[in-house]
């Protein structure tokens, strides 16, 4: 079934329950100034949740286009996506649980035609927030679902809400079972090896998170969200949404096109190339600022990677004419704006080339410059030179880093530049910037400090055999990964984050000195690549904790760290583990 049929049907199938059907809301927000782009259905939605009267009435459906970068990096993979669809139902105070559950099963297995037994699915554990929502189980099986296809889990799973704030509740997740062989013993929904896929989520929106603080809502709503690309390339028998109609003409295309071919190069330049279109055609425009800056490193990668591949400029009106054909029934706005798109585009494309070979060239020289001091780490200054003088945002110089074995500071010290230097250029308010490239730096710091104490207690808690095995920081979270043979027991999290917590109360001296690497070695420092270290290394100590080889910033005393908790706990890859981690 193609992307176009499944959006009608599930629409239709809402308003047969009596919804009415009300249309996409633009990518950009029209009255909420908190976020650069609509990341979900519910975002348009908040004021009648919160309790607001919507003229079209307590039942609504429709589809939202939706832009979520916080994975900006990731996309390349079989998976992430700047740009995507999501379905949606909505009861105002209308229907709950019971009734929310029967039409998803109605919709999954009628009209979908999903046979039962691949259908899983997760209700919340209950904690002293919100109770077990054994009332959400009860309706699946109800509904036919059996009981060892039901997963209860925590907040980190089972909760959902926009951001920090606002209208949020328990919720209850259906996935669709690959048919994969597990992982391992333990392979469940929550996993991430890919055997369980996420395809619906309906949230019980009964609550209010202000301050901290969890409040009723004067109504009990009901907010879903169904991704679109995700069941279209599960129900057409595809391996990922870029062998999907979606997607497949233009990446055969670029195939076609390119002289230097690599999937990865293009997927990002498609899935770029449609979200760029789509932004634009909800009048966005490349900038140095705010959701302008985004769209200009969305087109800025794609356009790396197409030079990658070899493809030129001159072929690129008639790659959007392409695209455009592919998805102008689903949105027609894009045929609308199709000259726009082309020159917003092409233009930004081409003020970019401009500075890409020489950019290319300035890096050349200083990783020349930096194997001839035998080194290997590229230093805030100069990643902020090649934004500053070539227009190369810090993704782009950390993958060409990646490509050549180097390595580039923490982004914390990059962002500092960055934000030093849009504060001189009086750019828009730093709460615009959330999630994106100007965090605060103190905060970042506080998250780099906490990476290693949490390194640390993974010796303590876990196993002497854990070690770091990657690591990125954000000002709103800190993601580490690392070896280990199973996945974290809730008490073996609780340990971990009470580790962290003591030490940090402790209020444990943070110091650094600076030795040769082998001697660093030898004492102990943990380290991830020694090979690529320079001879003379910076070597930080936490009180009597944790030492280890880096280069900093952190903080002086543990103290000024706040609260360490743990979000989420996933597979990243084989025998790696990742922990969402945050500082409140
Ligand atoms: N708002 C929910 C989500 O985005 C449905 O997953």
């Amino acid at each position: 079934m193609k992307a176009i049929e499944i959006r009608e049907k599930y629409l239709k199938f809402f308003e047969r329950h009596n919804h009415k059907r009300i249309p996409s809301a633009s990518l950009i927000p029209e009255n909420d100034p908190s976020v650069l782009f609509t990341t979900a259905g519910m975002q348009p939605l908040v004021p009648y949740l919160l309790g607001q009267k919507h003229p079209e009435g307590t039942r609504l459906t429709d589809y939202q286009k939706c832009v979520r970068t916080n994975d900006i990096e990731e996309v390349g993979d079989n998976r992430h996506l700047t740009f995507f669809e999501m379905l949606g139902n909505w009861s105002l105070g209308d229907y709950f649980k019971e009734e929310s559950i029967a039409m998803s099963f109605e919709f999954l297995t009628k009209e979908l035609g999903i046979p039962v037994e691949k259908i899983s699915v997760t209700c919340f554990a209950g904690d002293e927030d919100c109770e077990r929502d054994n009332v959400t189980a009860e309706c699946w099986k109800k509904a036919g679902i059996a009981e060892d296809h039901i997963y209860f889990y925590g907040k980190d799973d089972n909760w959902w809400i926009a951001g920090e704030e606002g209208p949020c509740g328990p919720d209850t997740e259906m996935f669709y079972d690959t048919g994969k062989e597990p992982c391992g013993p333990d392979c469940q929904p929550s996993c991430d090896c890919g055997k369980y896929v996420e395809i619906w989520n309906n949230v019980f929106m009964q609550f209010l998170k202000k301050d901290g603080k969890y409040t009723k809502l004067p109504q009990q709503n009901v907010d879903t969200g169904m991704g679109l690309e995700r069941i279209t390339f599960l129900l057409e028998g595809k391996k990922d949404p870029f062998e999907t109609e979606l997607f497949a003409p233009v990446m055969d295309k670029l195939q076609e096109l390119a002289t230097n071919d690599s999937i990865e190069s293009r997927r990002i330049a498609a899935e770029h190339l449609r979200s760029s279109m789509m932004i634009i055609a909800d009048g966005g425009r490349p900038s140095n600022v705010d959701r302008g800056y985004v769209l200009r490193r969305i087109i800025r990668r794609m356009t790396r990677h197409l030079n990658k591949l070899g493809i030129d400029l001159s072929k690129m009106s008639d790659l959007i004419d392409l695209d455009i054909d592919i998805l102008k029934d689903m949105y027609q706005e894009l045929d609308a704006n199709r000259e726009t798109i082309k020159e917003t585009i092409i233009a930004e494309q081409e003020k970019f080339m401009r500075t890409l070979e020489r950019g290319e060239r300035e890096f050349t020289k200083v990783i020349n410059k930096l194997k001839a001091e035998n080194k290997n780490l590229i230093d805030a200054d100069t990643a902020f030179n090649l934004y500053e003088t070539y227009g190369f945002p810090p993704e782009i110089t950390r993958e060409l880093a990646k490509e050549n074995n180097f390595e580039v500071v923490e982004t914390a010290e990059i962002e500092k530049k960055f934000k030093e230097h849009q504060e001189k250029s009086k750019a828009g308010s730093e709460q615009k910037f959330k999630g994106g490239l100007s965090g605060t730096g103190e905060q970042e710091i506080k998250y780099h400090t906490a990476t290693h104490l949490l390194n640390a207690a993974l010796r303590v808690v876990i196993s002497p055999d854990c070690h770091q095995k990657g690591s990125n920081i954000t000002p709103e979270r800190m993601r580490f990964d690392f070896n280990c043979d199973h996945k974290l027991t809730d008490e073996e999290k609780q340990k971990l984050e009470d580790q962290v917590n003591a030490w940090i109360e402790q209020d444990l001296p943070v110091s650094f000195e600076e030795m040769n690497k082998n001697d660093a070695a030898a004492k102990g420092a943990e380290h991830e690549f020694l090979e690529r270290y320079p001879d003379i290394v910076k070597v930080y100590t936490i009180g009597d904790v944790s030492m280890e080889i880096c280069g900093g910033p952190h903080v002086e005393h543990t103290g000024v760290l706040g609260h360490f908790k743990i979000k989420k706990e996933e597979a990243s890859s084989a025998g790696i583990r990742r922990i969402k981690a945050i500082l409140e």
